[in-house]
């Protein structure tokens, strides 16, 4: 994928750069960014946006992978940022990102982020609830502001990978539901308070989908509920936002489209539903996170020890695991592998990847075919880039690994390995008597 190639000593390289060099100087396991293929990515949605006569915009789903090295990408490329924290609102202000250009997500914001946001001047809140409505137009009011929101809906729609099933009643913790009203009811009070700027409404069906289905059925919903809300408030958006989840290939048999057959899919019905209902067409935005970054990212990982179970299973351990990717742990995900040193040999054994964790279900592969391994060869995981760096931890106690991206030849550390000192700089040995005897 992207700028990856072997190389003349049968290495995987990736952005000019060999792997097993970049193992050697940064350190194992390591975040490998190709930063060519974000780039391309971005680029492929404003292109499909273009030719489509719509105004959008393009905001990156920073929970796929936040760093301000990201957030500085993201900006240089002209896309805006979907932020779901104080934490990713922090990473995006100091990386410099441009407020206006922030979109803030989340269901249960604290008046603290609130507050932070609006003294940043972000672009808009995507408001998630009646409780998160009423407490910014309070806050709003006793600032004397009037601030920028959508509304999150749930239109009844609920993406699981490859299909989607279409539910009457919806249960999920996010947004207002469409079908029993509260969405319209929601609309009429954000339209007619005087702090509040209702955009338009927002709708976020799943993630790693590769069908266009899912999202047509989001568009007809959000679409009949944008035409009551002409009819009964006079409500005409200027805005209408139908999230991401386009998915990507992990293994093989993922099927994802290209931006374009998603975008033409999504622009073409909301252009005709709108224009039947008389309501003039609004911006059109987008939230991608994993399909910006997810194949741009590889992790390496120095193998070590190994265990055969004769007649069962090979187990080769890694120098990492569900720290820097849980996914397979949390949500059985899928990887492919390749060992980084041996790429021109040929995958003669089946074996399974172990992680480093004291935890049974710390597997990252289960049987994926390698060139024999042994301790030393650097692993190669494809498809790393989304949700593995935002979703590692410390668990017993090990140090999140470093980032680095690459391009022409050239790596740039964009996150630095974590120490020890790191992993402890948050502790505090208790001063009391009983505990010093
Ligand atoms: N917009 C909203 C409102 C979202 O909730 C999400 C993802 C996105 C955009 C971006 O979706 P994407 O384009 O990345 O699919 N940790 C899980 C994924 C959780 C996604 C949550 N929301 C994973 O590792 O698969």
């Amino acid at each position: 994928h992207g700028t990856s190639r072997v190389n003349e000593q049968g290495h995987l390289e990736i952005g000019g750069c060999d792997t097993t060099s970049l193992a050697a100087t940064y350190g194992t396991p390591l975040y490998v960014y190709d930063e060519a293929q974000i780039r391309a990515k971005c680029r492929s949605f404003v292109e499909a946006f273009s030719q489509t006569g719509f105004s959008f915009q393009v905001a990156y789903a920073s929970k796929a992978f936040c760093t301000m090295a990201m957030c500085k990408l993201i900006e240089e490329e002209g896309l805006s940022l979907d932020v779901v924290s104080g934490g990713e609102l922090y990473t995006a202000l100091q990386a410099g990102f441009p407020a206006d250009r922030i979109h803030f997500h989340g269901n249960n914001k604290s008046l603290d982020e609130i507050n932070m946001a609006l003294d940043a001047k972000i672009g808009c809140f995507v408001v998630d609830n009646f409780y998160e409505l009423h407490t910014l137009a309070e806050v709003a009011k006793e600032r004397g502001e009037k601030v920028a929101v959508l509304l999150r809906v749930t239109p009844g729609v609920e993406a699981h990978t490859h299909e989607y099933i279409s539910t009457g009643q919806i249960d999920s913790k996010f947004g207002f539901d469409v079908q029993n009203g509260q969405a319209l009811k929601a609309i009429r009070y954000a339209h007619e308070s005087n702090h509040l700027h209702l955009l338009g409404v927002h709708s976020h069906i799943g993630s790693q989908i590769f069908e266009t289905d899912g999202f047509l059925v989001a568009v007809k919903r959000l679409t009949e509920l944008l035409g009551d809300a002409k009819d009964k408030h006079g409500f005409l958006p200027e805005v209408l936002n139908v999230g991401g989840g386009f998915g990507i290939r992990y293994v093989e048999g993922d099927t994802p489209q290209p931006a374009e057959t998603y975008i033409k899919a999504i622009t073409d019905l909301v252009r005709e539903e709108l224009t039947a209902r008389e309501i003039p067409l609004p911006e059109l935005w987008i939230e991608p996170g994993r399909s910006i970054v997810g194949d741009a990212g590889t992790t390496l990982y120095r193998i070590g020890s190994h265990k055969e179970i004769p007649n069962v299973r090979k187990y080769v351990a890694v120098d990492g695991g569900m720290t820097d990717n849980l996914r397979p742990a949390l949500y059985n995900a899928q990887y492919e592998a390749a060992i980084a040193n041996k790429m021109n040999e040929s995958a003669t054994e089946v074996v399974s990847i172990a992680g480093k964790c004291c935890e049974s279900g710390d597997m990252l592969i289960w049987d994926v075919k390698l060139p024999p391994a042994a301790a030393g060869d650097i692993l190669a995981v494809t498809s790393t880039g989304a949700y593995g760096y935002s979703m590692s931890n410390n668990y017993n106690r090990i140090a999140r690994p470093a980032v680095v991206f690459v391009k022409e030849g050239e790596a740039e550390l964009v996150v630095k390995r974590e120490t020890y000192a790191d992993v402890v700089g948050h502790d505090l040995l208790p001063k009391r008597a009983q505990l010093q005897r």
